[in-house]
């Protein structure tokens, strides 16, 4: 890996915390960092250096997936430094500059700049501007940005924004993160039919039936409804997440794929992907916003009642769609989506149903449809049900043949992430026609919601969604599993 300089943007903020730093701690204990590296913590808060490493160190302690080691961690520690910055001040980005080349020179770093913007979406433009107008992206060695989510809050949005940054960085230089990505499991995908010939016998047009991705959260809105009041859950998690997990689904190939293959074969999904005409929306979306209701035996506010809503928001918390690709391989084959806060169960995973082809004798003693069932999330695992005769021998019952990952020995998704960027990897990251892609397909839906086109379907927290998202199965024979 290259030595470089980690300028992070929102060094104070809460996914610095939360992720940033644990993901850099867990990859320097596993040695997956250059030999001289310099990161250079930037926020608007006047801490000290000292302050700066004891955040950081608070940070490790409260979200590091391993024990912080008091040994090694004033080494790790030796890299950061802070430094006080207003994003927009140009005032700022000249002393940015002359406090990256200092520490470039006097740790003997070719002038090779990583950028992350860790802040809130209107400040990507201006501050990827400013690095331009200040020289401070103007290297001799490579420039790389890191962008988060939302890319954009439309596809108008997104195009602007791309428009912008594609002035100062290259498609080549720019990591739009989807953490979703990042998981392992996902990441699993690619290689998962291909070495494994059970799965790729069943793995046919012929064969399967249905697929469905479900991620499920049961955290409602929490202290972001100034944020998710506006986006709802087609832009927190179905533009992005959701349809990246449709692409990683649906891509696979006979052979082995390059990088550079990945990225077309998702593009040229996006691009099968059949959009959902106006007049079609409700037959195969389904949006909800969750009502009071009760989990682990505790009264749960309403969305409506939560802080910082809208009075008589009518936001989406739930969404769930029928989707086609109509490539020669998923052809007539439904996905099924769906995503929601305030729902019973977290689990984020992708199950593939198959056709179940049995007599109606094996019908009647209760044969089931075999699965192929991946977890992603919290759980990570891969599992298959099967019929097999129960002790009467007369009856079916389902039997599951479940392979679990051990958990404690994952990297978080962020730590994978964080890796293939300073190696300058992109496969993992959201191309820019993936996105534009998937703004797209969204569009339309975006517009039926605003324009109240849709009914709003009520679901009572804890519960497992609007019935309105089971119906859109029932109509084609099938149930959510
Ligand atoms: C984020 C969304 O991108 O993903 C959140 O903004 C959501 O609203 C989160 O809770 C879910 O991620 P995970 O990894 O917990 O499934």
């Amino acid at each position: 890996m290259d030595d470089m300089t980690f300028v992070l943007f929102g060094a104070s903020g809460d996914l610095a915390k939360r992720k940033i730093y644990p993901a850099l701690y867990n990859l320097y204990i596993e040695g997956k960092m250059p030999n001289s590296l310099s990161v250079v913590g930037l926020g608007r808060r006047p801490y000290t250096q000292e302050d700066f490493h004891n955040i950081i160190k608070e940070s490790l302690e409260s979200f590091s997936r391993r024990d912080v080691d008091e040994s090694n961690l004033d080494e790790f520690l030796a890299s950061f430094r802070y430094f006080i910055f207003d994003a927009m001040k140009n005032e700022s980005y000249q002393g940015l500059k002359a406090f990256i080349e200092e520490r470039e020179s006097e740790l003997s770093i070719p002038e090779n700049r990583l950028f992350y913007l860790s802040v809130a979406p209107k400040l990507i433009e201006p501050i990827a501007a400013s690095l331009h107008e200040n020289g401070i992206t103007d290297t001799s060695g490579w420039k790389r940005l890191i962008v988060e989510k939302p890319f954009g809050s439309d596809l108008h949005s997104a195009r602007h924004l791309n428009a912008e940054l594609t002035k100062v960085f290259q498609e080549e230089e720019i990591f739009r993160i989807d953490h979703y990505l990042g998981k392992p499991m996902v990441q699993n995908l690619e290689s998962l039919i291909r070495p494994n010939p059970i799965l790729k016998a069943l793995w046919s047009h012929e064969q399967i039936a249905n697929v469905q991705i479900t991620a499920s959260e049961t955290v409602g809105v929490g202290t972001r409804a100034g944020y998710y009041d506006k986006a709802g859950a087609i832009r927190d998690m179905v533009q992005n997440h959701l349809l990246q997990l449709v692409m990683m689904t649906a891509l696979h190939h006979p052979a082995k794929l390059t990088p550079k293959q990945i990225e077309e074969k998702k593009k040229a999904i996006m691009e099968s992907l059949r959009p959902v005409e106006e007049e079609e929306i409700s037959k195969h979306v389904v949006r909800g916003q969750y009502e009071a209701g009760e989990m682990n035996a505790e009264p749960i506010p309403g969305y409506l009642e939560e802080d910082g809503v809208e009075e008589n928001s009518n936001n989406d918390t739930y969404f769930a769609a029928r989707l086609y690709i109509d490539n020669d391989y998923w052809k007539g084959i439904p996905f099924y989506i769906r995503t929601g806060k305030r729902l019973e169960k977290k689990s984020t995973r992708i199950i593939i149903e198959f056709k179940n082809e049995v007599d109606a004798d094996e019908d009647a003693a209760g044969a089931v449809s075999n699965l192929l069932m991946i977890e992603i999330n919290p759980n990570e695992s891969v599992g298959l049900r099967i019929n097999l005769k129960d002790d009467s021998n007369e009856k079916f019952e389902p039997a599951y043949i479940n392979f679990s990952k051990n958990l404690d020995a994952q990297p978080e998704a962020y730590e994978n992430l964080l890796n293939d960027a300073m190696l300058g990897h992109s496969t993992y990251f959201a191309h820019w026609s993936e996105v534009e892609l998937s703004w797209k397909w969204v569009q339309p839906i975006l517009e039926a919601f605003e324009n109240d086109a849709l009914p709003l379907h009520g679901y009572q927290a804890g519960s497992e969604g609007p019935e309105a998202a089971e119906k859109l199965l029932n109509e084609d024979g099938y149930t959510w599993w």
